[in-house]
């Protein structure tokens, strides 16, 4: 059987999750999109196109629904797919708030089962994989520091210092709890001089414990205008895993030797954005789950929340999380 996917929103990223659909996802198609294909390729295979996306929700003809409009969006349109008992991937954060996300827990718990996915691709990236079974084989004996850099060449105008926190670091947040395997305490942000011409606080450091006592500093800097650069180095008691890099080519020219860099996120990530929708749609044939659930997209946000609470504060701020539900165990 064919999966018929629904994608709402195609801009940058709903664009690009859509043609991966369409050209590199077995057992799947695009079946939909809301509210616009102009930013789609004109060589795709014929799909639907619904100005309202809870029309696309609701089209018997979509199977799975694949969220990708704004953060802001993102809670009505899942709250709907659940309540339409359709399987839902939404874009990360899963949605701006605690309160917000754990709403989404909550009506899937009521569903009694686990219809939401949050699209933190990178549990499906080879390196970061690679990272986990290292530091699974217990070699390196416990861990106790990680160091994560991300760094953009650049972000839109609309970019605000909390957004540093909520819409990219909440990335490293998930990565973070994904390879330690603990729940996060607590969460303390580091500002950088201020340069007003700038006009957001960037970059930030922030430094986010877990319960059992392993912290990482997670420095983020969306002005690096040199590329995106995304690092992971884990200390361990007796020795270090760092995230390999992808390399295409390295130039030895007049004296110099270069690597080139990925210049954003789709090239960088392209193997996990892939790997990612390929085991969602496995899990929606097979009725299992895989990948961040409702209850990581809550705690992400939550923990991103606790950092916003110190950015603004200038102190440590708790990471207060509700009873797991037996749904997530
Ligand atoms: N996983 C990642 O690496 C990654 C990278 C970038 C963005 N994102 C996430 O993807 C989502 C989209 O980001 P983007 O950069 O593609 O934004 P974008 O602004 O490029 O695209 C958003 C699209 O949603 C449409 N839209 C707005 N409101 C809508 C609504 N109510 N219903 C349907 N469509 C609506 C807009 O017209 C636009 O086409 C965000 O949640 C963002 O955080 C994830």
């Amino acid at each position: 059987m064919e999966i018929r996917i629904g994608v709402i929103g195609t801009g940058l990223m709903g664009a690009y999750h859509a043609e991966t659909i369409s050209r590199q996802v077995s057992g799947a198609s695009l079946a939909a999109v809301s509210r616009r294909a102009g930013d789609l390729s004109s060589e795709l295979p014929s799909f639907r196109v619904h100005a309202d996306p809870h029309a696309l929700i609701a089209d018997p003809d979509v199977d799975a629904v694949l969220v990708a409009s704004p953060d802001e969006t993102h809670l009505n349109l899942v709250l709907a797919c659940i309540n339409a008992g359709k399987p839902v991937l939404c874009e990360k954060p899963l949605a701006p708030t605690p309160q917000e996300c754990l709403r989404i827990v909550e009506a899937e718990v009521a569903a009694g089962r686990q219809l939401v996915q949050v699209g933190f691709h990178r549990r499906f990236d080879p390196a970061y994989i690679a990272m986990k079974k290292t530091l699974g084989d217990g070699e390196l004996g416990t861990p106790l520091l990680l160091h994560c850099v991300h760094r953009n060449s650049g972000v839109p105008a609309h970019f605000t210092s909390e957004m540093m926190i909520t819409n990219a670091a909440v990335h490293d947040i998930d990565i973070m709890r994904w390879l330690i395997g603990e729940e996060l305490a607590t969460a303390r942000v580091i500002k950088s001089r201020s340069r007003p011409a700038v006009g957001i606080c960037d970059p930030q450091l922030l430094l986010i414990a877990t319960e059992g006592g392993i912290v990482a500093s997670i420095e983020v800097y969306m002005n690096a205008k040199y590329g995106y650069d995304i690092r992971a180095e884990m200390v361990c008691e007796t020795g270090t895993v760092s995230l390999g890099q992808p390399v295409e080519i390295t130039l030895r020219h007049a004296g110099m030797d270069t690597t080139a860099l990925t210049l954003d996120f789709r090239s960088r990530f392209a193997a996990a954005y892939r790997s990612q929708l390929q085991t969602w749609v496995n899990c929606i044939e097979s009725a299992t789950s895989a990948g961040a659930s409702a209850w990581d997209g809550y705690v992400a946000t939550a923990a991103a929340g606790a950092c916003v609470e110190s950015l603004v504060s200038g102190s440590e701020a708790s990471i207060r999380l509700v009873k797991r539900p037996a749904l997530y165990q």
